[in-house]
């Protein structure tokens, strides 16, 4: 695990590399922040759900075949595919138990299982939809709706729970971090096409060359464009496609408007999210830290 977070290399010298963002328990604090809450009161809940969330990087770069995660060798690459297996199903328990024994258990431990089981069912229908050509946007928003998003939106219920408020008072940051969740995976999405990988610390074109159903190709693949028609021979043949290919394609993608299309989705859904957090009468100085959050997602390069 610690070679994952960056805490050290294989051989266990100490490193400082890149742990992540810590989005997710930035989002659980100030959740329960934006309800009267402490940060205190929500470390537990911000512990369980970014070791949930790592649980499910480790599990992901298996399935995805990839060999590069925060800049450095994904742990399966580094360690082999049990020891990433293991790390992974090791913090995803120790997510589970991060909340059984604080407060509000009765309440936190069920909104963290049901966003697993969603997380799950949405990574398995993007194993189903990758080289699919017959896909559409709604399938595409459907499952980074379970992969990404149902974890955000757990994130901020936790946060909310914790600081002890009612569940008519949770539910609308429930609702925020799942369209904050979409408008996260759209971002993330246009930086798996077009993102810079010293930034991401992801392979360059890493969707396109594995033929995901990201958002922009769902969004071009049914269309009867240029970048249309190329999309679908280029998802439906069996070889995979070339750096140059993925090259042209990405281009004509932007010069066709997909990107923008899809970085006005991504701004869309976040002024959804900043709207329904007004209804839960939310302390105005967090709310404010809540739209700066928002803002470093829509603008984020990593
Ligand atoms: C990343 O998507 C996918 C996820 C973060 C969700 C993965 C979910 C699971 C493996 C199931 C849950 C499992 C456990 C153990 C909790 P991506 O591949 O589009 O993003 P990437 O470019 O960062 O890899
Ligand atoms: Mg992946």
């Amino acid at each position: 695990m610690g070679v994952h977070f960056g805490w050290w290399d294989r051989d266990g010298n100490s490193l400082r590399s890149n742990p992540g963002k810590s989005l997710r328990s930035a989002l659980v604090i100030l959740s329960c922040r934006a309800l009267g809450g402490s940060s205190h009161q929500a470390l537990p809940a911000a512990l369980a759900v970014e070791m949930a969330h790592n649980a499910s990087l480790l599990h992901d770069d298996i399935i995805d075949n990839d060999r590069l995660r925060r800049g450095r060798a994904s742990l399966w690459s580094a360690m082999g595919v049990p020891a990433a297996i293991l790390a992974g199903d090791a913090l995803f328990f120790g997510s589970v138990h991060a909340l059984t024994g604080a407060p509000h258990a009765d309440r936190t431990v069920p909104v963290l299982l049901s966003a697993v089981q969603t997380l799950i069912e949405g990574e398995y229908l993007d194993t189903l939809m990758e080289k699919d050509a017959t896909a559409t946007l709604d399938d595409a928003l459907d499952m980074i709706a379970g992969k990404t998003a149902a974890l955000l939106s757990c994130a901020c219920s936790l946060g909310a729970i914790l600081s002890g408020a009612d569940d008519e008072r949770v539910e609308p940051l429930g609702r925020f971090g799942l369209l904050l969740g979409l408008a996260f995976q759209c971002t993330d999405d246009v930086l798996g096409i077009w993102g810079d990988p010293e930034s991401t610390g992801k392979p360059a074109m890493s969707d396109l060359r594995s033929r995901k159903l990201s958002v922009p190709i769902a969004l071009a693949i049914n269309e009867s464009s240029q970048p249309g028609e190329r999309l679908r021979a280029l998802y439906r043949r069996k070889e995979s496609p070339t750096e140059a290919e993925c090259r042209t394609l990405a281009h004509e993608l932007e010069s066709h408007g997909v990107r923008e299309a899809v970085v006005e989705l991504a701004r869309e859904n976040a002024q959804e999210a900043l709207a329904a957090l007004n209804s839960c009468d939310p302390d105005p100085v967090t709310v404010e830290e809540l739209a700066k959050l928002t803002k470093m997602i829509l603008e984020r390069s990593s």
